[in-house]
C-alpha cells in the first residue's frame, strides 16, 4: 500500500488574517504543481484566519488543504466561545486537529473529550488529525509505547471502519515540541510502528494499511527526510517551522 505523505503546518496562536493570506500565497509560490501533487500540504491556521485562508486558496486555485486547530464536541447551542464542526465544514475545512498536547495540557482535555471531538469531526464531514504523545517522564521511564497506545485506544473508541480509514494520527512526543529536540527517526518509528500494529490488531490490516501516521516535534527542513524514510511515518505535523513560508515549503519538498 502506498500512503500519500501529508505535511501539515499547525500555526498555533500565531498570525492575523492579513498575515495568513501572505503566508499561504508565499507558500504556494515556493512550490510547483508537481511538488504539491506528490505531498498533501495542509495549513492549520487559527479560527479567525480561516475565512481569509479559504479565500486565498479558492481564488488562486491553490492545491493546499486547510483545517482548524480544535473543534467543539457539541454540534451547536449555548456553548460560549466554542466553534462547531459544522461551522468549520462551511468554511471549506478538510481537517481539524484533535487532542493536541497543548489542548490536553492547558485546556484539560482528557481522552473522553478527545474521543468525543474525533466523533464530532466525522459527524461534520471533517477528518481529524488526532494527536497522541508522551511527556518526558513517561519517555524516561520507557513507557512511551504503552502510554500512546492507551491514548489511541481511547481516542478511537466507537469510530466506524470507514472513519478509521480516513483518520490521520499525529504522534508528537511532548518533550520534542518547540524544544528543538527532535525524536530520532528510530524513536519516531518505534511509536508509529506500534500505533499501526495496534490498528491492525484491533481493526484489521485493511484499516492499518491506509491510516496515515505523522510525526511531530521540532520538524525542520534538515531532519524531515530521515524521519520520512521510516516505514510507518507518513507525514509530519509541523509547528514553529510552518510559520515561515520558505522553510515550510522546503519541508514539503523533502522527497527531492
Ligand atoms: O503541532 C505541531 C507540533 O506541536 C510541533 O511543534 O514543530 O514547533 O515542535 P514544533
Amino acid at each position: 500500500v502506498t500512503r500519500k505523505p501529508i505535511i501539515a503546518g499547525n500555526w498555533k496562536m500565531n498570525l492575523n488574517h492579513f498575515e495568513a493570506i501572505l503566508l499561504v500565497r508565499k507558500l504556494a509560490a515556493n512550490l510547483t504543481a508537481d511538488q504539491l501533487a506528490a505531498v498533501e500540504t495542509v495549513v492549520l491556521p487559527p479560527f479567525t484566519d480561516l475565512r481569509s485562508v479559504e479565500g486565498a486558496i479558492k481564488d488562486d486555485k491553490l492545491a493546499i488543504g486547510y483545517g482548524a486547530q480544535d473543534i467543539s464536541k457539541f454540534a451547536s447551542g449555548a456553548y460560549t466561545g466554542e466553534i462547531s464542526g459544522g461551522m468549520l465544514a462551511k468554511l471549506g475545512c478538510t481537517y481539524v486537529v484533535v487532542g493536541h498536547s497543548e489542548r490536553r495540557e492547558y485546556h484539560a482535555e482528557d481522552d473522553a473529550t478527545v474521543n468525543a471531538k474525533n466523533k464530532a469531526a466525522f459527524e461534520a464531514g471533517l477528518v481529524p488529525i488526532f494527536c497522541v504523545g508522551e511527556g518526558l517522564e513517561i519517555r524516561e521511564a520507557g513507557n512511551q509505547v504503552e502510554h500512546v497506545l492507551a491514548q489511541v485506544d481511547a481516542g478511537l473508541e466507537g469510530l466506524k471502519t470507514e472513519q478509521l480509514k480516513q483518520i490521520v494520527i499525529a504522534y508528537e512526543p511532548v518533550w520534542a515540541i518547540g524544544t528543538g529536540k527532535t525524536a530520532t527517526p528510530e524513536d519516531a518509528q518505534e511509536v508509529c510502528g506500534a500505533i499501526r500494529g495496534r490498528l491492525a490488531e484491533k481493526f484489521g490490516a485493511e484499516v492499518a494499511d491506509v491510516v496515515r501516521i505523522q510525526y511531530g516535534g521540532s520538524v525542520k527542513a534538515n531532519n524531515i527526510a530521515q524521519i520520512m524514510a521510516k516505514p510507518d511515518v507518513d507525514g509530519a505535523l509541523v509547528g514553529g517551522a510552518a510559520l515561515d513560508a520558505e522553510g515550510f515549503a522546503a519541508i514539503v519538498r523533502f522527497p527531492e
